[in-house]
Formats: C-alpha cells, sequence, structure tokens
C-alpha cells in the first residue's frame, strides 16, 4: 500500500493501548509485546493522556530505551475527566482545546512516556469552544521546540478539520475515527473523500467493534458474521477478523486501521490481511449486511 503523501512514515496497522491498564501486564510482557509487534512491522502505537496508558508504557521504555527509535508514538490531548490534578475538570467533564490545556497535556505525556518527543499528537475530540488562533500557537510552540513532529485529529467531521486546518500553520496529518462493518458512518461523512483530495490517511479505531462485532450477539452481528465467514472461505482467510482488517484496508482512502487486542497472536492474524484483496462485489456483500438491505 502506498502512503498519501501528506502522512509521515506510520507503520500499516497501529497498536492500540486505549486498554493497556485493564491488561495487567508487567513490564517484562509489556516489552515483550512491544518487541513482538515491531517484529510484524507494527511500529505505530497509539496513546492518549487520557488512557492513563502513558506512564506505563513509558516505565518499558525506561527499562529499553533503544526501542524508542524503532517507534512512532500517537498520542491524544484535550479531554478533561473529572478528578482531581490541574489536568481533570474540577466538577464537569469536557473537551479542552485551549492552547495552555494542549500544552500541559503533551508536557505531561512526554513526561509520562519517557520520550523527548511525539510523532503525532492529535486533538483527541472537537471542542464546540475551540480557540483555533490558541491551537495553532501550541502547535507552533510545540514543534518549534521539537517535542511534536506531526499534529493531527480525531473524531472531527469534515467542517471541523477545515476550520482548524485554515486556521494553523502546520498541515494535519490525520483523522483518526470510528470505522468498521459495524459503524459506517464515517461512509457518508466526506472524511475519506477530504482525506483523499487532501493526500492524508484516516486512522480508523474499533475496527472489530471493541469485539462486539465477533460475538454474534444481535441479529445485525449474526448478518455479518455469516456475510464475513462467506468471503473468508472465498479468498482463503484463517479467520474473520482478517476479513474485517481486509474490508477496512479495500477502501481508497488507504486507512490505517487501529488494533485493539492484548494477544499478540491476533496482532499476528491481522497483519496478513494487509496481503488479502477483497473484490468489490464482496465488500458490498459485507456492507449489505451490515445495512441490512440492498443497494437501491
Ligand atoms: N480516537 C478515539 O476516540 C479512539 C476511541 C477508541 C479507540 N481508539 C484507539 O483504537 C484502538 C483500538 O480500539 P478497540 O480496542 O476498540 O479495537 P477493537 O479491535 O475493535 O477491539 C479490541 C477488543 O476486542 C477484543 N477481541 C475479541 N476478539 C478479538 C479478535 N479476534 N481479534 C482482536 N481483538 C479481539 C480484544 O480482546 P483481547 O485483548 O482479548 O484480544 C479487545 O478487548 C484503541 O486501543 C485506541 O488506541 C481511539
Amino acid at each position: 500500500m502506498t502512503t498519501p503523501s501528506n502522512t509521515p512514515d506510520l507503520s500499516p496497522m497501529i497498536a492500540g493501548y486505549w486498554r493497556l491498564q485493564q491488561w495487567g501486564f508487567s513490564t517484562e510482557q509489556l516489552l515483550s509485546f512491544i518487541e513482538q509487534h515491531i517484529a510484524l512491522g507494527i511500529s505505530t502505537v497509539d496513546h492518549a493522556w487520557v488512557y492513563q496508558s502513558e506512564a506505563i508504557f513509558g516505565r518499558a521504555l525506561k527499562q529499553a530505551p533503544e526501542l524508542r527509535r524503532q517507534l512512532q508514538i500517537i498520542s491524544k490531548c484535550g479531554i478533561k475527566p473529572s478528578g482531581n490534578s490541574p489536568l481533570h475538570a474540577r466538577n464537569t467533564a469536557h473537551y479542552d482545546s485551549r492552547g495552555s490545556t494542549i500544552i500541559e497535556s503533551c508536557e505531561q505525556s512526554l513526561r509520562d512516556l519517557n520520550t523527548d518527543h511525539i510523532d503525532v499528537l492529535l486533538l483527541h475530540r472537537p471542542d464546540y469552544l475551540m480557540p483555533v488562533d490558541e491551537v495553532a500557537s501550541a502547535f507552533n510552540r510545540l514543534k518549534e521546540a521539537g517535542k511534536v513532529k506531526h499534529f493531527g485529529v480525531s473524531n472531527f467531521s469534515v467542517a471541523q478539520f477545515e476550520l482548524l486546518r485554515a486556521a494553523v500553520d502546520v498541515p494535519l496529518v490525520t483523522n483518526q475515527i470510528e470505522f468498521s462493518p459495524y459503524q459506517l458512518s464515517a461512509l457518508e461523512s466526506g472524511v475519506f473523500e477530504q482525506s483523499q483530495i487532501q493526500q492524508f490517511s484516516v486512522m480508523a479505531w474499533s475496527c472489530l467493534g471493541g469485539g462486539v462485532l465477533l460475538k454474534g450477539e444481535t441479529e445485525r452481528s449474526q448478518r455479518l458474521l455469516l456475510a464475513l465467514t462467506d468471503v473468508m472461505h472465498a479468498v482463503g482467510a484463517d479467520s474473520i477478523d482478517q476479513v474485517v482488517y481486509a474490508w477496512v484496508l479495500a477502501h481508497p482512502a488507504k486507512i490505517l486501521p487501529l488494533l485493539g487486542s492484548s494477544n499478540i497472536e491476533r496482532y499476528r492474524s491481522a497483519v496478513k490481511a494487509l496481503n488479502i484483496t477483497i473484490e468489490h462485489e464482496q465488500w458490498y456483500s459485507i456492507w449489505q449486511a451490515a445495512v441490512g438491505h440492498g443497494v437501491a
């Protein structure tokens, strides 16, 4: 897959660390997990200050600093959950993309991750009160200090992206959004068309619907599992999750899927999707199962 020209050098699939705290890995287990996914070609890792994953990951990097050079680290800022630190909201959890919040959150992420730079910093969610000039100055300060290489957004609409793009001096290199056979709204939102016109990669989170897609607990997911199984047999894939990733990768927007598993064998399986081709008609058979009707 050729990467769009305005996307930095990232791996074709991304290791998602949202659930790291729940996994209960020791530092040694985490180091082994990181080394194994790097060996599989997954060298880009996705964090956010709000995930509370960064200090755990940073402890591992402190123990094996040579790994840092092999990784591209994504972090996110701009969500303030309620709690008791300057980065928390006093009472009401909210989105905050004011300049001081971006800088403070990024500085905390750098300390937690034990690194001197973040490769891609994203605004995690659109802040309805987003002060675009403050975002622009914060991005410039972080870039000039060498603390952040590239900037982007997550969960932004096309209009929100364009508003910010017009205000900042740096390119916006991605929009990280939810996309899977289970969550199709990105197909209609214009995000994929925008990314193709502007030549950047969209990142897709929860490609397996957070695991729900594979459980078949609803009529819709049972219908999807049947369609995915048919395509799995037709293309000779080993598992349904491979077909899901191949379906995401088949979109011409050259999407970068995020993986959310704690199980390296599931990573081993997922990367095989990079070599699976889903034909046009097969892609629509999965879409049809997802929406519950055929094309008009
Ligand atoms: N920007 C945003 O707002 C946003 C929002 C959500 C997520 N994200 C990012 O996207 C990443 C991925 O999201 P996600 O965790 O929801 O992804 P996902 O891949 O849809 O779900 C992963 C979950 O599914 C389970 N699972 C069950 N069967 C599986 C199989 N065959 N293969 C793989 N996983 C299976 C995993 O459990 P096991 O651990 O047991 O495999 C894990 O709990 C996150 O880690 C985070 O970095 C970003």
